[in-house]
């Protein structure tokens, strides 16, 4: 029996399995930043896993990156979020929302009118974007915060954090990978800072280690999880020295109650990422790396992590725990939906049937 299918608690997250759906942009909000109806019911109907993450949600109007994504900022942003954190409650699952701020990697176009691209400091990501009309552009050039504006991003996560709960979530997860703003911190190539944000490991971690306290503060560490994955080069990161940075990063995060370190492990041939957040971080992990039931629960069974995360897999099996106890083949999603659009390729992939 494999160990997917046994209970688990990261923090105060009690889940009924190990399956956890990763989160995933689907571009698929209102146009005030709203979750329509139709999302309530994509992840509703993939409750059965042991944990929802939702797709990255941005936590103020500059977090916004891409066209057609969610925030939490808003009264009708809150609102909206209730009736999917309702609809997931109803149907017997536990859901967090990730709080995803995109800092450079991100198209002015894509965001409100009075919001702005901000970063660690003024360093274009290279990585083109889609914009609104579906052509891809080069990223904006950010403007670097000055020191006394990062005590207002941090809040701006916290209130997030309280909005999220006040929906209805269970708890929140900080998007630390892929790129986006707190990595741009992390990383030796995003941050030349030179007051207390930069230079240093120490440094560079300050930020994430803050937004990380004040969401812990506002909404119990233990609803509190952070996604990482060290030594990326998404979205043009280029750490020099990614080992050193994420071990100082876990160290200042351990020991303090947080619900789990979300880990995407796709390192660079150098570094065994899995094996350094168990060397730093006391808590549980949730791994995530192109798994299948079988990889994952030989990670479960080798005391590598708790749990396991699955993408790709749950768009197209909405059904995928009850797929993975029965050995049911898995269904392929359509790339051309994939993001944008509306229930075709969202809310209609069928639960599995026996021919
Ligand atoms: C359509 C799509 C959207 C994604 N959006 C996000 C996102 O919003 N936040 C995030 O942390 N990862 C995002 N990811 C990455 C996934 O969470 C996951 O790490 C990746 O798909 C690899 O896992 P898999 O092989 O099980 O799909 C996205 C992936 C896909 C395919």
């Amino acid at each position: 029996m494999s160990r997917l299918f046994e209970p688990v608690a990261l923090g105060d997250l009690h889940l009924a399995n190990r399956v956890v759906m990763a989160p995933m942009t689907r571009s698929r909000a209102g146009s005030r930043g709203q979750p329509l109806p139709m999302t309530a019911r994509y992840y509703a109907q993939r409750a059965a896993a042991g944990l929802i993450v939702t797709e990255g949600v941005f936590p103020s109007p500059d977090g916004q990156g891409y066209p057609a994504t969610p925030g939490v900022c808003t009264d009708e942003q809150v609102a909206a979020w209730r009736e999917v954190a309702d609809a997931v409650h109803a149907a017997g699952g536990r859901i967090v929302m990730q709080l995803m701020h995109c800092g450079r990697a991100a198209l002015r176009e894509n965001q409100a009118a009075d919001a702005e691209v901000i970063a660690p400091s003024a360093i274009a990501c290279r990585t083109p974007l889609y914009g609104p009309n579906g052509v891809q552009r080069p990223c904006s050039v950010p403007r670097a915060l000055r020191t006394e504006e990062i005590a207002r991003v941090v809040q701006e996560y916290r209130d997030a954090a309280l909005n999220a709960v006040a929906a209805g979530m269970d708890g929140v997860e900080l998007h630390a990978a892929s790129g986006y703003l707190p990595m741009q911190f992390l990383s030796t190539n995003t941050n030349l800072r030179e007051d207390a944000y930069g230079g240093s490991r120490e440094n560079r971690c300050r930020f994430v280690w803050e937004v990380m306290q004040a969401m812990g503060e506002a909404i119990g560490h233990g609803r509190v999880g952070i996604r990482i994955n060290p030594g990326s080069d998404y979205n043009d990161m280029a750490d020099e020295a990614p080992a050193a940075t994420y071990a100082t990063l876990l160290q200042g995060l351990s020991g303090r109650g947080f619900a789990y370190v979300h880990l995407i492990h796709r390192p660079p041939a150098a570094l065994d990422t899995l094996m350094l957040t168990r060397a730093y971080w006391s808590g549980p992990v949730i791994v995530n790396d192109e798994l299948d039931a079988a990889r994952a629960d030989a990670f479960i069974t080798a005391g590598k992590a708790e749990a396991a995360s699955f993408g790709r897999p749950f768009i197209a099996n909405p059904d995928l725990v009850a797929r993975f106890a029965s050995g049911a083949p898995l269904a392929s999603p359509d790339r051309a939906t994939l993001y944008g659009g509306g229930e075709r390729g969202y809310t209609d992939y069928s639960e599995f049937e026996a021919p």
